[in-house]
């Protein structure tokens, strides 16, 4: 990490995301054999039952709001290029190019199904991977994000992720990662736990971004 090292703003860039309802009581102590379901990252994560992932993750213009706070947050504009880490069937990505014309996009997941359900227009643009090693050349990006992704790496692949992040971009860094700000929304987030392996305090992640030389943005998706 390099002695100039200085912390990104903590700023909520998903604020104008419909707020999660993750039904609390259904998966109260998920059974680790829906854990081990949902870890595949697979059709049952994406688009099985409730209890072992989304219930059905499919496209109806939610991102739309969230694409324009991003866009106007960090000045995108044409020929700008943006990364998306952890992007699953690439729903962010499809509506930045909506809102920033001649933005050229990429992603990356290691999810085979959520890529092979991509939208078509930014289909040809993610790659699988792992978020621990990016198939990119250094800051080749101008903006790189990773949304409710990043938690569900342990700690040593995390720390990788979050370096590799640094290295791609040449400007903007965003990551938003499972926590918690008061003692209920922590409750609530334990009940939760499907696929994450790092659940940490906000001033621990503060750390693990130290740790990390990660000098981005990045905020925390609470469990209501
Ligand atoms: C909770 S989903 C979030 C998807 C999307 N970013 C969103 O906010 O709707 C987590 C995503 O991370 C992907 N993922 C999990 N572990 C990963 C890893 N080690 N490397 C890359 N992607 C990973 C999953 O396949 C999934 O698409």
């Amino acid at each position: 990490m390099s002695e100039a090292w200085t912390p990104g703003r903590e700023v909520n860039l998903l604020d104008r995301y419909p707020r999660a309802r993750r039904p609390l009581a259904d998966n109260r102590g998920a059974s680790e054999a829906f854990k081990l379901i949902a870890r595949q990252f697979g059709r049952e994560y994406f688009d099985g039952k409730r209890t072992t992932g989304y219930g059905g993750y499919r496209y109806d213009g939610r991102w739309v709001p969230i694409a324009e706070r991003i866009r106007d947050y960090y000045g995108l504009k044409a020929g700008d290029r943006v990364l998306d880490v952890g992007c699953a069937k690439g729903f962010l990505l499809h509506d930045l190019k909506a809102v920033v014309p001649g933005l050229e996009v990429a992603g990356l997941d290691i999810s085979a199904y959520a890529l092979g359900e991509a939208m078509s227009d930014v289909r040809g643009r993610l790659v699988r991977g792992e978020a621990s090693q990016l198939p990119f050349p250094d800051r080749s990006f101008d903006l790189v994000m990773s949304i409710n992704t990043l938690h569900n790496l342990d700690r040593g692949p995390l720390l990788r992720a979050l370096t590799e992040i640094e290295r791609v971009s040449r400007r903007a860094k965003y990551v938003q990662v499972d926590s918690w700000l008061t003692e209920q929304q922590r409750e609530n987030l334990s009940y939760w736990l499907l696929t994450a392996l790092t659940v940490v305090a906000p001033d621990d992640w503060r750390s693990l971004f130290r740790e990390a030389g990660y000098a981005g943005d990045y905020f925390w998706t609470l469990t209501e």
